[in-house]
């Protein structure tokens, strides 16, 4: 079978972890490859929501091994609780988490070191998630970071620990904040070792070993493709690389073994945070679309911003991700409009641009233009099959197949996990569909 990376081509929230959350019973394995807590993956299970951020949503499947990559910053107390608060709510299996030893730490002053950052920009701050993503993938590649595997070596993580606190402690004061207390965090780091080292594995091994016999893998990405720091909208960018790409360095596998990739976006755009966002509306159809699609931020609880379907942006995350199908998710949002513009193109200073600039001060400037397609009213969710879809949707589909030069292969009309509609001819020889829908019908 298959191994695919499966990623939102927008700036997040497209609705990868419900998306992921239904594939997942087709695949052996889910692997987490980039960013850390940050992410916000919900899904609704039997109407439980549910909010999953440092562990792939595959755990909600029993029998599905979870792995964290070394691409992953991994704050420990968080993946700790989530652990904890998971097993509230459904049984964990425990033995199925496997995180690299490589993945870097996030620690105490790297959230510290991120609020004063953010401070210090004042109105051109990025509105960061504060989790202290950021700081810790600096210190990587400042060649100064902790990592899991240090977490082994109680003397080691000590020194480290030591070392970094009393670096930071300098700045701290100097813009007038309080230093931390580097004893207390070497205590607290020794008592998470104890609970994180039966996790530890080497993750590029397992992960070819587990393929060499027959295992397929689903390449989990978290934030947007416009969020990348590489191909995102820097500096409004998360701190990793969040394109198909990441799968290979943030896991230790080859791109040799990736089969496709499948890129979710959502039928209109969101944003948090700061950053240009060119079809973002600032009226009251920009706050229906929030009120309807709930679009509030899975951690910081913020309230996202909101525009049309931006096909200029998504068509450039196809081509820097290589997207074979796109998943469509959350038009059952629209299903009230009368009409729905699309983003066809954008001018700039008069001429069209045949790219997308990624670049903020162009990006700030440029001019959207759209064309409007007529509404459906007709509630999505009720559709059950494809051929069940209302044909002013499926020709809304077919233009942002025209735009992003990508098929749409299934859609997500609602919530639950059984408001998944596919396009089998589409997904053969991708996505097992038959083990995807005996796993819906079991519930
Ligand atoms: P950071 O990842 O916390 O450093 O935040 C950098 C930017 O990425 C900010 O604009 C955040 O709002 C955004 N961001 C980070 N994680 C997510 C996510 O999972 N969904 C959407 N936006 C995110």
């Amino acid at each position: 079978m298959s191994n695919i990376v499966v990623l939102g081509t927008q700036w997040g929230d497209e609705g990868k972890g419900k998306i992921v959350d239904v594939l997942t019973p087709a695949f052996d394995i889910v692997a987490r490859y980039q960013g850390g807590h940050n992410a916000g993956h919900t899904v609704y299970i039997g109407g439980k929501k549910i909010v999953l951020h440092a562990i792939p949503s595959g755990i909600l499947h029993p029998g599905t091994l979870c792995v964290i990559g070394n691409g992953v910053v991994l704050d420990p107390r968080a993946f700790l609780d989530e652990l904890l608060a998971l097993r509230q709510v459904t049984a964990v299996d425990e033995t199925r988490i496997a995180i690299s030893g490589h993945a870097h730490l996030i620690l105490p002053y790297h959230r510290v070191a991120e609020r004063l950052s953010e401070e210090a920009l004042g109105e051109r701050r990025i509105g960061t998630t504060c989790r202290g993503i950021g700081p810790a993938y600096v210190d990587k590649a400042a060649r100064r970071g902790i990592r899991v595997c240090d977490l082994l070596d109680p003397a080691e993580l000590k020194e480290k620990i030591e070392a970094n606190t009393a670096e930071k402690n300098v700045l701290f004061r100097a813009l007038g904040a309080d230093p931390l207390d580097a004893a207390a965090i070497v205590e607290e780091y020794r008592a998470y070792a104890a609970s994180i080292k039966g996790y530890i594995r080497d993750v590029s091994a397992l992960l070819e070993s587990q393929m060499r016999q027959g295992k397929s893998v689903l390449f989990e990405g978290a934030q947007g493709t416009l969020l990348d720091m590489d191909h995102g909208t820097y500096p409004f960018v998360t701190s990793s690389n969040s394109t198909a790409g990441g799968a290979c360095t943030g896991l230790g596998v080859g791109p040799t073994r990736i089969d496709a990739v499948l890129g979710v976006t959502k039928t209109y755009t969101t944003r948090v945070g700061a950053g240009p966002f060119p079809t973002e509306l600032h009226d009251e159809t920009g706050l229906l679309l929030g009120r309807q699609g709930d679009e509030f931020g899975a951690t910081t609880g913020r309230p996202r911003r909101c525009g049309w379907f931006d096909a200029v942006a998504v068509a450039y995350a196809n081509r820097v991700n290589g997207v074979d199908k796109l998943i469509l998710t959350k038009p059952d949002v629209l299903d009230v409009l009368d009409e729905i513009p699309v983003c066809t193109d954008y001018f700039y200073k008069g001429s069209r641009l045949d790219v997308f600039p990624a670049e903020p001060p162009i990006l700030e400037k440029v001019e959207p233009r759209f064309q409007t397609m007529r509404g459906w009213h007709t509630p999505l969710r009720l559709a059950r099959v494809w051929t069940d879809l209302p044909s002013a949707f499926l020709d809304y589909l077919k233009l942002i197949e025209d735009l992003t030069g990508a098929e749409v292969a299934a859609v997500s009309t609602g919530v639950e996990r059984s408001d998944t509609l596919f396009r089998d001819d589409r997904l053969a020889g991708l996505v097992d569909l038959d083990k995807v829908r005996a796993a819906m019908a079991a519930e």
